[in-house]
């Protein structure tokens, strides 16, 4: 138990010595959006539906830090009550200060807690937010159970944890730094950090790797901090990962970096090797990535609460009930030349950018088909697939 709280502490001090995130503090709205922040962005994603309301929108940030997610989550779910918790007073204070100047105060509450005390809030979230925080745990998975706890069934959970193997020299940095510095002392831990960058040898591989990979990021003191000079840091491989969401009872719904996780990406100039590798379990084709891919430095990833509904929109007579409604998560709209929910460019036809701009919920795809004699119900799947519409089922609420 010392040994549980000695870590607890000492991740408390290092983010009251340095908040995190750095990000400055701005009057109104945040810029731009992140989907992954986007409840019914997420959830269609995940399940590949949205409910047409929710009755209720509680959203939990665990290890909220200062704020920067839990203001986006208030920004872009308009309705939602948010609630972010986090260990460190520091980074509340100005959590607080940022959700107040961004206008949306009166939604969002903080409190002081240890996420593996969550239930002590003794309510219910259909979405949770945990970025960046459980691989900085004595004990994740009790964290992760904890959060299972309180997530409603039916709920779903963003999680963001490191990855083990594109991050060794870092551990490595971080070994060096505990050996030379006092210990607790974190202030001196980042200039001792930064004398050894600059003085190893230019070709040193921790010093390459920082220098192209995660110098930009570092040029502030809490990054630096965050990264090289932290007490406590747990990382995953798949087959980690995948033992702590068992752990958790919660449903693994994907990861929220797609692309990275394309066999495609790896294997398109080897076909047969690329057919073998479809055919393994899901997790061994994630395993094969990770071996194949060293370069992966974290896991984000969608979890959800059973009982779970998904919809086989395979099924014409279901596909047409339910209510198209364009994704808010892409800008360049109206036009033809989009960026997506992810950023990516997309050239829209003449034919989707009609059915996108009769997306609004309040018609079928039945009658938007009926109105459009060139759109085929897979022009409207294609969209849905790529998160530029979501399909809206009108009875159902989660
Ligand atoms: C790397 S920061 C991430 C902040 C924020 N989630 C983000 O992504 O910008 C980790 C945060 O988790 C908090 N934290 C770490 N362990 C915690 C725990 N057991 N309970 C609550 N918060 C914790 C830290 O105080 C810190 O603010």
């Amino acid at each position: 138990m010392d040994h549980t709280n000695n870590i607890t502490k000492a991740v408390q001090n290092l983010y009251n010595t340095y908040p995190f995130p750095p990000e400055p503090l701005t009057d109104g709205t945040p810029p731009g959006y992140n989907w992954r922040w986007s409840v019914p962005a997420a959830h269609h994603f995940a399940l590949g539906w949205v409910p047409a309301q929710w009755s209720e929108l509680h959203i939990l940030d665990a290890g909220c830090g200062t704020g920067v997610g839990t203001d986006y989550l208030a920004h872009l779910n308009p309705t939602a009550q948010v609630t972010g918790i986090d260990l460190s007073d520091a980074a509340l204070g100005i959590a607080q200060e940022r959700v107040a100047r961004s206008g949306v105060g009166q939604r969002v509450e903080f409190r002081q807690l240890n996420l593996t005390d969550v239930q002590q809030l003794d309510k219910q979230f259909e979405y949770i937010n945990c970025v960046g925080v459980l691989h900085h745990l004595p004990d994740p998975k009790a964290g992760l159970r904890a959060l299972a706890g309180v997530l409603a069934p039916g709920g779903l959970m963003h999680v963001f944890v490191y990855a083990q193997w594109g991050r060794w020299e870092i551990r490595l940095m971080q070994k060096a730094i505990r050996l030379l510095q006092p210990a607790g002392d974190y202030r001196a831990g980042v200039t001792l950090g930064r004398q050894l960058f600059a003085h190893l040898p230019a070709d040193n591989r921790l010093v390459r790797r920082e220098r192209e990979r995660w110098a930009l990021d570092n040029v502030q003191d809490a990054t630096f901090a965050d990264m090289y000079v932290h007490p406590q840091e747990i990382d995953y491989t798949v087959q980690t990962l995948f033992d702590l969401i068992a752990d958790s009872g919660l449903e693994f719904l994907g990861f929220s970096n797609p692309r990275y996780w394309q066999l495609e990406r790896l294997l398109a100039p080897l076909p047969e090797w690329l057919e073998t590798a479809r055919k393994l379990p899901i997790q061994q084709q994630y395993e094969l990535m990770e071996a194949l891919d060293p370069e992966l430095t974290h896991f984000e990833f969608f979890l959800g609460r059973p009982p779970l509904t998904r919809h086989d929109w395979s099924n014409p007579t279901l596909l047409r009930q339910a209510r198209p409604l364009r994704s808010p998560c892409m800008m360049g709209w109206p036009g033809r030349s989009l960026l997506d929910y992810d950023y990516q460019p997309v050239d829209l036809t003449p034919v989707q950018e009609q059915i996108l701009a009769q997306s609004t919920g309040a018609v079928t795809v039945n009658d938007l088909l009926a109105q459009n004699p060139e759109a085929t119900p897979a022009q409207v799947l294609d969209l849905q697939q790529r998160q530029l519409l979501w399909l809206q089922i009108k009875s159902k609420q989660i």
